[in-house]
């Protein structure tokens, strides 16, 4: 039989059965506008408010610091413009690293043309971001630092406590993208001192078209959106309630179940990781051994190209990436394997396997088989041996 295994779970995530279960009323019988007085819309109303509870509760937030928008690029776009034009006055610096996401990176070069300044904290080899050198960073004209909790790419997760404590100490606003982290490891606005945080429902299992932005209450910002004044008239548009209580229960569900599902998961990303080093000569990990979210695995290849890998597996039946869904559609290297000191021929023979819910053992053990196959026949066919 043909098999058809997934390793693509940091692109995007299946719907739980469970959370399927809890948002499918919500797209017929009780379809109410959240805002409408009749008891439809009272029924959405508390529906809605209910989910921001179950969201806030994940990371530690209040629920009225729970802003839902209809993606992490969204909730991303809002943090870093949003703050800019609400603190133009305070100053016009703004800090992020040289391996956020897209939407971090684009929003902020936006920002430059707009007359902000922009500073893009180097990592080390690991992809970590100094926490010293942060704080030397930070000026008196600075109003945000946006540093990515977890890579979408490599994994490594940030010294973020380090971080949101510099940045409390400093009097300045905190953003960390959770996009790929809440509900896979530990989050807490208030240990972290993290004053805006992001997060997407289809990471974790929830459906596409919700995610949210956390605002600490006082923390000033501009909505993008004008109009009907849904969200605290941070978000203006209907909200998208289906997506959103089906958000809710995947928090719900990680809240419950992510220490041991992590557990799980590392003990496969482990045995991934060895079994590949071990049994393909010239391959490489990439992102920190240690510091690195539970189900991401990420290598590089001697004289292979990342793409031609995921073709060659995906025709073993293996769904795997080069690096983020949205970059693989570009043919320049990543930005956060360059920034992590790659050069361009070995960021491009690079591949992301990550894990999930559905990862089996005997899966693992399958591309452990298929993997060094497909790379040795790719490095043949190029006569690189
Ligand atoms: C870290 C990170 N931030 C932001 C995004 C964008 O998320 P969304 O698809 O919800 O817009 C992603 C998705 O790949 C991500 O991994």
């Amino acid at each position: 039989m043909f098999k058809k295994i997934y390793f693509d779970y940091a692109a995007t995530t299946p719907v739980d059965p469970r959370v399927l279960k809890a948002a499918s009323p919500y797209l017929n019988e009780k379809f109410g506008n959240t805002m409408s007085l009749h008891t439809f819309g009272q029924e959405a109303k508390l529906a809605l408010e209910k989910s921001r509870e179950a969201v806030a509760d994940l990371m530690g937030a209040k629920a009225e610091e729970i802003v839902f928008t209809g993606s992490a690029t969204e909730s991303n776009n809002l943090a870093l413009k949003g703050t800019a034009f609400a603190n133009r006055k305070k100053g016009n610096h703004i800090i992020i690293s040289k391996i956020e996401h897209p939407c971090v990176m684009e929003s902020a070069d936006w920002l430059e043309t707009q007359g902000f300044k922009v500073t893009r904290m180097p990592v080390d080899r690991y992809g970590l971001v100094s926490p010293k050198e942060l704080e030397k960073a930070i000026k008196k004209e600075t109003i945000l630092v946006s540093i990515i909790h977890a890579s979408n790419e490599i994994g490594t997760v940030q010294p973020v406590l380090e971080i949101g404590r510099i940045c409390r100490r400093k009097g300045v606003c905190f953003h960390t993208d959770c996009a790929q982290s809440l509900g896979k490891i530990a989050v807490d606005v208030n240990r972290m001192n993290i004053d805006l945080l992001t997060a997407s429902s289809h990471k974790m299992y929830g459906p596409k078209g919700a995610a949210c932005l956390f605002v600490r209450k006082g923390v000033r910002i501009e909505p993008l959106l004008h109009g009907g004044g849904q969200e605290g008239g941070l978000r203006s548009s209907t909200v998208n309630l289906p997506a959103v209580v089906g958000f809710a229960e995947a928090c719900r569900i990680c809240k419950k179940e992510m220490k041991s599902e992590s557990k799980r998961q590392v003990k496969l990303r482990d045995k991934l990781v060895k079994g590949v080093l071990k049994k393909i000569e010239g391959s490489h990990l990439n992102g920190h051994p240690k510091k690195r979210l539970p189900n991401n695995a990420n290598f590089w290849f001697e004289s292979v190209e990342g793409e031609s890998i995921v073709i060659q597996l995906d025709l073993q039946g293996v769904a795997a990436s080069t690096g983020s869904a949205c970059s693989s559609v570009k043919l320049e290297p990543s930005h956060v394997l360059l920034a992590i000191g790659l050069k361009h021929e070995q960021a491009h023979g690079s591949l992301r396997v990550s894990l999930g819910r559905r990862t089996k053992e005997s899966e693992i053990d399958y591309l452990l088989k298929v993997l060094p196959n497909a790379i040795n026949r790719l490095r043949k066919i190029s006569g690189r041996i």
